[in-house]
């Protein structure tokens, strides 16, 4: 079965644009349908667009409170027959409500080695750890900030001199290799199958 995809963004939306790209082979196991945005400046948005997706703002500041808010997502995502939501950059808690309501359809990317690091700050908080290695991680979204199950990391080195901004741009290419692999390796059901680990440049990907 083919998933109906939508990836919930708040800002330039750089990892939507490669779930998005991927999304058009043949061999990914999903369609892009639709990408909310939680806010309407988002250069995401504009992207997405161009790229043929339904994209729509949702700004959370324009709702009462968050119950209001995910309803208003929710209307969308029931519109459109979405399936499977990709967090992309996406900067509001979901209420555990909501994420119940998709537990097991739903990832999100965090530029860490995961549970290294959870929260804002991700680059500063590795630099001032002295790490040597830092990346990203895509999981499966759980009430918990930041700590639903791992479906892949992808590991860079931290190099002399780095600052939050030059890690930040290094992790970012970690990314865009990292989350088309595992959603496509989510929503085919090989989660658990058998381990993948590539190297491609100073980027050491693995998939569990
Ligand atoms: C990424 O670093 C992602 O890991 C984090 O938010 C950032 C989004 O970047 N959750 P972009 O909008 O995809 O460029």
């Amino acid at each position: 079965m083919t998933a109906r995809i939508a990836i919930l963004i708040s800002g330039r939306g750089s990892n939507m644009a490669t779930l998005i790209d991927a999304a058009l082979s043949d061999d990914f196991p999903g369609t892009v349908e639709l990408v909310l945005s939680s806010h309407e400046d988002a250069g995401g948005l504009t992207l997405a667009r161009e790229a043929g997706i339904e994209a729509v703002a949702v700004p959370r500041k324009t709702y009462k409170g968050k119950v209001a808010f995910e309803a208003a997502m929710t209307e969308y995502l029931t519109r459109a027959k979405i399936d499977f939501i990709c967090l992309a950059g996406f900067m509001r808690v979901l209420s555990p409500d909501f994420v119940t309501q998709w537990q097991g359809r739903m990832l999100n990317i965090h530029p860490s080695l995961l549970p290294l690091f959870p929260g804002l700050h991700v680059h500063e908080q590795a630099l001032d750890a002295g790490v040597a290695l830092s990346g990203c991680t895509v999981h499966l979204v759980t009430p918990d900030l930041d700590a639903g199950p791992i479906v892949g990391q992808a590991a860079v080195p931290v190099l002399p001199g780095d600052t939050p901004e030059t890690l930040a741009a290094r992790v970012q290419k970690a990314e865009h290799l990292l989350y088309p692999a595992a959603a496509a390796r989510c929503l085919s059901g090989e989660i658990g199958s058998a381990p993948i680990t590539e190297q491609s440049g100073d980027i050491l990907l693995s998939l569990c």
